[in-house]
């Protein structure tokens, strides 16, 4: 019988039966064959949704001064709050190791808009998210809300040159995890390739899931009302 190993993003090898977490040896000289990650496959196949993501919120105009500062935060917050209130009625995450609470970034948002005396409108607050029913569903739209993360440092650093204008301390939600941010988004990438390794057919959802995100996120950014906000 030829055993498949998969590498998890911290060099420990899952095979396709084994528990989450829990290495298995590799046999030298051993048959091997490694598809690729899930987190690798949905890098190469949302890519091109990521560079519109990018477009769509328009960097670094969107940030350029106050006024579009806090109407980028809001249009996230639009997005993150009503997605995590989803994300949160999902059961599975503890299997994978991750603890949604460490994960939350509309309360970084609302801290920010606070601090800028600014608040998100009600009508946002009571929207809901439809199209997120399972979780492979949520753990691909989770990858973004994580990804994203990495995008805020690059914004985070051209916020810092221009603390003038947007006080260092309302930069909370580009911030992310902070010193962790590295560390966490490894943590997020061994989950999903642990949860790719487990069930295999279920990557096409996890990429439904990413794809349904990233599109909420450029109708978002790209709607008549944030850009008039922002411009
Ligand atoms: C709403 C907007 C955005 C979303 C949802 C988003 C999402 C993501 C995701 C999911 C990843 C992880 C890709 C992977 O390695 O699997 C990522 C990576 C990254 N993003 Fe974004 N992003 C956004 C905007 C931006 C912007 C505006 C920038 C630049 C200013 C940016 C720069 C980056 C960088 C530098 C990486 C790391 C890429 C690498 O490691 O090669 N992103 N983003």
């Amino acid at each position: 019988m030829i055993r498949i190993f998969h590498l998890g993003a911290n060099g420990k090898a899952f095979s396709r039966s084994g528990h989450a977490y829990e290495p298995c040896r590799l046999s030298g000289g051993a048959e091997t064959q490694m598809p690729q990650p899930l987190s690798q496959r949905l890098r190469s196949a949302t890519a091109p949704l990521h560079r519109q993501a990018e477009a769509a919120l328009n960097f670094p105009a969107c940030v350029h001064d106050r006024a579009s500062y806090v109407a980028t935060l809001v249009g996230f917050y639009g997005l993150y709050a009503p997605l995590e209130q989803a994300l949160s009625l999902q059961r599975g995450w503890e299997c994978l190791g991750l603890n949604l609470r460490e994960r939350v970034h509309s309360s970084r948002l609302v801290r920010d808009l606070a601090i800028l005396g600014s608040w998100p409108p009600p009508s946002i607050m009571a929207s809901t998210v439809g199209w997120l029913t399972s979780f492979p569903q949520a753990l691909g739209a989770l990858y973004v809300l994580e990804g994203s993360t990495l995008g805020g440092q690059v914004i985070l650093r051209h916020l810092e040159a221009r603390s003038a204008e947007i006080p260092t301390d309302a930069t909370c939600f580009f911030s992310g995890h902070g010193a962790q941010t590295g560390a966490m988004w490894k943590s997020m990438v061994e989950a999903l390739d642990c949860f790719g390794d487990r069930h295999p057919e279920a990557g096409h959802s996890v990429q439904e899931g990413t794809t349904l995100t990233y599109q909420a996120i450029i109708r978002r950014f790209t709607s008549p009302l944030h850009q008039s906000e922002t411009s």
